[in-house]
């Protein structure tokens, strides 16, 4: 892999996601982001690729930003506005972007790109439902083989659902699309609900963001003071759960990070348990191993990570 890394972020901004895409941008060494391409999930598309070029334009970085599918690929939409706010980033009032969306869909972006970089060269990094990337692998099985690895946010395995019992939203909103990205064979990496459980914020660290004294600081203090509310009620954890900013973390320091090399089948049929990644944690199967499916983090690592990083935005 050659430096800095070649990433596409597919994002549903998100909180967590605009931490996640905020981090990425501070690591110009080691992550060249070729663009940003916005999915529906927590929100509308309409909200999910305006917050994403807020977020750009917060960074002070150049990125184009693309919208993509407004929908799962067979089902109705499903969004988490009572986890994110009506707008998708409560927590802080940011100025509408004067940064344009770029020309064209996201998908046809995600396939050209594939298609002129050379094979290996490019990691998608999804952090929201998988209906972009499975819309392009369909529209374009040629790119498949080319994608150097994913790495994404979604599913859980010990700490089951939290959409609904069995299933974690991301692969819950659009199971088909998530069907089609864990077959398809391209080397994966999972940051579920397992790991990302584990990557809680403290209040130091938020008033740590806080007294960055910085638009950036500011921002990820807000959103986080915003988004700890969900889980504090719902789990009585201290904290907001990081998901998103796992997936750009483990590209940055993959050490932060353990896990293993496992079968994980997406359901698609029953309605109890549609969207529930089968992760056949202990090897029960015969099922092939297809993803390096994430359990633990370093969280004294991972804040670290993100301070050093954010601090210099
Ligand atoms: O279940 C957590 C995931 O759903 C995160 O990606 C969050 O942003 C939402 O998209
Ligand atoms: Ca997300």
């Amino acid at each position: 892999m050659t430096h800095p890394r070649k990433i596409i972020i597919d994002t549903d901004p998100g909180q967590d996601d605009a931490v996640a895409i905020l981090l990425a941008l501070s690591s110009p060494d080691e992550l060249e982001v070729l663009g940003l391409t916005a999915v529906a999930g927590n929100v509308p598309l309409a909200l999910t690729q305006h917050n994403a070029r807020q977020i750009v334009e917060l960074s002070g970085r150049i990125v184009p930003v693309y919208a993509g599918c407004d929908a799962p690929l067979t089902r109705e939409l499903v969004t988490a506005e009572h986890v994110h706010g009506k707008t998708g980033l409560d927590g802080i009032a940011l100025p509408d972007p004067a940064l344009p969306l770029a020309p064209g869909h996201a998908v046809d972006f995600i396939i050209d790109t594939l298609r002129r970089e050379p094979s290996g060269a490019v990691t998608l990094c999804p952090l929201g439902p998988l209906t972009n990337i499975a819309e392009a692998f369909r529209r374009a099985p040629d790119i498949v083989p080319k994608v150097a690895e994913i790495v994404l946010m979604g599913g859980a395995y010990f700490e089951v659902g939290n959409i609904t019992p069995a299933a974690e939203f991301n692969i819950y909103v659009d199971p088909e699309a998530a069907e089609i990205v864990f077959k398809s064979g391209v080397p994966l990496v999972v940051m579920p609900l397992d790991v990302t459980h584990k990557a809680l914020t403290s209040r130091a660290w938020v008033e740590e963001m806080r007294g960055l004294g910085t638009r950036t600081g500011q921002a990820v203090a807000s959103w986080t003071d915003f988004f700890e509310r969900f889980d504090t009620a719902k789990y009585g954890s201290e904290g907001a759960p990081l998901h998103d900013p796992c997936v750009i973390a483990y590209l940055l320091e993959p050490g932060l990070f353990s896990g293993r090399h496992i079968n994980v089948e997406i359901e698609t049929k029953s309605e109890l348990t549609l969207g529930m990644t089968v992760a056949d944690w202990w090897r029960v199967t015969e099922r092939a191993p297809n993803a390096l499916f994430i359990g633990n983090v370093d969280r004294d690592g991972f804040y670290r990570l993100l301070t050093d990083r954010l601090s210099r935005l």
